[in-house]
């Protein structure tokens, strides 16, 4: 399934900024505040639209709005909370659902601590938010979960995403596009993003 990679020049510049070394806590959560709104323009754009009559300053006119579908957005603790002020800056009537996961270290799967899902998750798209897609574990658990509470319309918003993470998610949920600034190399023996941009959750949070 469709991976968008976002090659307009303001995510690219924005990502370059974010792979700086010396990057402050400050200027890293700022930019991934910025490129989460520009990603999540991207991630929005076959939102499905319909015509409207409203009363314009010179009379009847047809307008266009976006039809229906409610929007949920789903960061994946903790980092994906850096991008959510981002996505809602653009979709600022979306309800917010949340999932944390921890790693089980024998059998290296993810298993949910915490969820707390919105309604009516058979009517809405759900955004879910996590900056770096790696894996997929985390991912591909946060999916199973609004698929079996009914989720039909998921899409996946990150800033960096590795080969592997993106095929093991497109093999489990190949119905579920993944936007993001880049698809990079590969993960290295500690399943971090090469070149990536580190921990991106202690880099937003400020913590080491
Ligand atoms: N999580 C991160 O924060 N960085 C990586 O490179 C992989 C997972």
């Amino acid at each position: 399934m469709p991976i968008t990679i976002v090659n307009h020049p303001l995510v690219q510049h924005k990502l370059g900024l974010l792979r700086e070394a010396d990057i402050s806590t400050y200027k890293f959560r700022t930019l991934t505040h910025e490129l989460a709104r520009l990603l999540a323009y991207e991630a929005t754009r076959d939102f499905e639209l319909e015509p409207v009559t409203i009363d314009g300053w010179c009379g009847d006119i047809n307008v266009q709005r976006i039809k229906g579908k409610k929007v949920t957005v789903v960061p994946i603790l903790r980092a994906g909370l850096g991008m959510l002020d981002g996505v809602l800056d653009l979709v600022p009537s979306a309800k917010i659902s949340v999932v944390g996961l921890y790693r089980n270290e024998e059998t290296l799967e993810p298993v949910p601590y915490f969820d707390k899902f919105v309604d009516s998750l058979d009517e809405r798209i759900a955004l879910i938010i996590d900056p770096m897609l790696a894996t997929g574990g985390s991912m591909i658990a946060t999916i199973d979960l609004l698929k079996r509470k009914g989720c039909q319309s998921i899409k996946a918003i990150v800033m960096v995403a590795a080969p592997e993470g993106v095929k093991a998610v497109s093999d489990a949920h190949p119905d579920v596009e993944i936007v993001t600034a880049a698809l990079d190399s590969h993960l290295n023996e500690h399943g971090y993003i090469i070149p990536g941009l580190g921990d991106a959750g202690d880099k937003i949070f400020g913590t080491k």
